[in-house]
């Protein structure tokens, strides 16, 4: 077989964002885009000859396609072995797994997670380091720089690989390992969480929904809450995973997991609902008839932990997103462990937790995780839900409501603006940036600023400094209003807007967070002057 040497011209649009590369599925197929980023990646992360990578993807639609091309230029570019989810598929956490498992040098994911699918849809590449996590900003961007000089790829003229049979084959000098990772990242969770109480649970009458909403998580689901948990059948629904997610659009939250949210806020409503996204890192954690923000959830996971035999010893530490509320820091300073603020991505918790620094981390957009691997994980926030319920012996409702009871709530909120004309939102953020010396001190409402900034991190760990990851408006009484431009998006820009407040008198926690949040509501759109500047009156997706 033989090695073709493929000249080609860059493309400058390959930027990985908040995580990896993601594009409409017609940009991925112009040829050789797919493969001048690839070969990018190869000449960025200096794998030594012979090593062993991981690869798969959430079956979306072109990820076949993908895979097989990946697999020939990895046989080209000297890999000497790949490991490959059969049927080309990972969800995401269970390739962090298969990395950390099998000590691969790393691996690669096809996946735009919870972005709608199929031809019209996205499609999306990401590589991951030898930790299992997503690559640093330093790694990705090299990719980027590389992406932009490339002049040639290289590719093994081979037939398509065979990838729907656990097994092995040659492909030039490279071996192509096709395992079940489902029986691998299942295998994880039950060293991890109290199964026989879970099935105890699940024996005795306790009900739950889990809606894989047609995407990866399917047949992880099946395997842990049906086979191994003994769930009835009718608890995973939408099980069976589609190129195009049904034509659905598969993020766990209030808006798009319409259907769970009906059957749970129903009549005959099951105790617990949960949902996860396209690649099986989001989660979405419901009670009967009660939503529980990821903020919320972080904390409650973080204040519950010792219930739950994997994490028996305690947590080292805590690390949310920046943007995440400040419920968890509550948690972490009464149980006297160090609390870190993150710049949006789950790539920026992976040096904290080789470190040892943090062991549960947690963004407000439905991501939940600890240092079991290196990426969020859906599955594993739903079995600590339910591990913990299992020892409580109480309704998700109750243990939120005491949780506040004790530690205050942290009522919280994301508006998004999706689809805005790129100058219109970068417009919000820099008529933001020209505020910020008027507004410190400035009261408005009941808020007074304490001071306005453009969030900047530096790693403790490396040294190495994120600037522009979002703007803050902080009040004294520790409110905040955030606003960040997503960088996740394939079409114009979406602005997201957050919202905090902190709720001490236990009276006022019933309130729905929209009415306890519209005076700080109010305030950000006038500060922003957003729905003069984007032309919206509302936003898009209120989570
Ligand atoms: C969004 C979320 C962020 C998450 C990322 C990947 O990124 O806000 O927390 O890590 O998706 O799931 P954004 O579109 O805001 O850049
Ligand atoms: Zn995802």
């Amino acid at each position: 077989m033989n090695v073709r040497i493929i000249s080609t011209q860059p493309f400058l649009d390959q930027k990985p964002g908040t995580s990896g590369l993601r594009k409409k599925v017609a940009v991925f197929r112009q040829p050789h885009y797919l493969e001048n980023f690839v070969q990018s990646i190869f000449d960025s992360i200096a794998a030594p000859q012979g090593a062993t990578l991981a690869l798969g993807g959430d079956g979306r639609y072109y990820n076949r396609t993908a895979i097989q091309i990946i697999l020939k230029m990895a046989a080209a570019n000297g890999f000497g072995r790949v490991l490959v989810g059969k049927g080309g598929i990972l969800s995401t956490p269970a390739a962090s797994c298969v990395i950390r498992k099998y000590q691969t040098f790393g691996g690669i994911i096809l996946s735009a997670s919870h972005n709608p699918g199929g031809p019209d849809g996205d499609f999306g590449i990401k590589f991951n380091s030898g930790n299992g996590g997503p690559a640093t900003e330093t790694v990705t961007e090299a990719i980027f720089a590389r992406s932009k000089a490339i002049g040639e790829y290289r590719i093994l003229d081979a037939p398509d690989v065979a990838l729907d049979e656990i097994g092995e084959t040659m492909l030039g000098a490279m071996r192509v390992q096709v395992i079940d990772a489902v029986s691998d990242y299942a295998g994880l969770m039950e060293s991890l969480f109290d199964f026989a109480a879970i099935r105890n649970l699940l024996a005795g009458g306790f009900q739950m929904k889990f809606d894989a909403m047609h995407a990866v998580t399917g047949p992880y689901a099946q395997e842990i809450f049906t086979n191994r948990l003994g769930a009835p059948a009718g608890s995973v629904a939408n099980a069976v995973p589609l190129e195009d997610f049904g034509g659905g659009h598969p993020d766990p939250n209030l808006t798009y997991a319409h259907d769970l949210v009906e059957a749970l806020y129903g009549a005959d409503a099951p105790d617990f609902g949960a949902a996860s996204d396209g690649d099986g890192d989001r989660n979405m954690i419901l009670g009967r008839r009660f939503f529980v923000t990821p903020s919320d959830s972080l904390a409650v996971i973080a204040a519950n932990a010792t219930l739950v035999p994997g994490y028996r010893k305690g947590v080292a530490g805590i690390a949310r997103s920046m943007p995440t509320s400040a419920a968890a820091d509550r948690v972490a300073q009464a149980l006297n462990i160090p609390c870190f603020e993150t710049p949006t991505g789950w790539k920026f918790f992976g040096n904290l937790m080789d470190a040892g620094k943090v062991t549960l981390c947690g963004e407000e957009s439905f991501g939940t995780g600890s240092d079991h691997v290196r990426e969020k994980d859906g599955l594993w926030a739903v079995l600590f839900w339910l591990n913990i319920l299992a020892a409580r012996k109480q309704s998700v409702e109750s243990i939120v409501r005491e949780h506040w009871a004790k530690y205050g709530r942290n009522v919280y909120s994301r508006h998004d603006y999706e689809g805005l004309p790129t100058e219109a939102a970068q417009g919000v953020i820099q008529h933001l940036k020209g505020c910020f010396t008027d507004l410190a001190g400035v009261r408005l409402g009941q808020y007074t600023v304490k001071f306005c900034d453009d969030f900047s991190y530096t790693d403790p760990v490396d040294g190495s400094v994120s600037k522009g990851q979002g703007i803050r408006i902080i009040f004294t009484d520790g409110s905040r209003i955030v606003f960040r431009l997503s960088g996740t998006g394939t079409e114009g820009a979406t602005l997201r807007v957050y919202l905090e407040a902190y709720e001490a008198d236990t009276s006022r926690h019933h309130l729905d967070a929209q009415v306890a949040l519209a005076d700080l509501i109010r305030i950000a759109l006038q500060v922003s002057e957003l729905e003069l500047r984007a032309g919206r009156d509302k936003p898009t997706v209120i989570t």
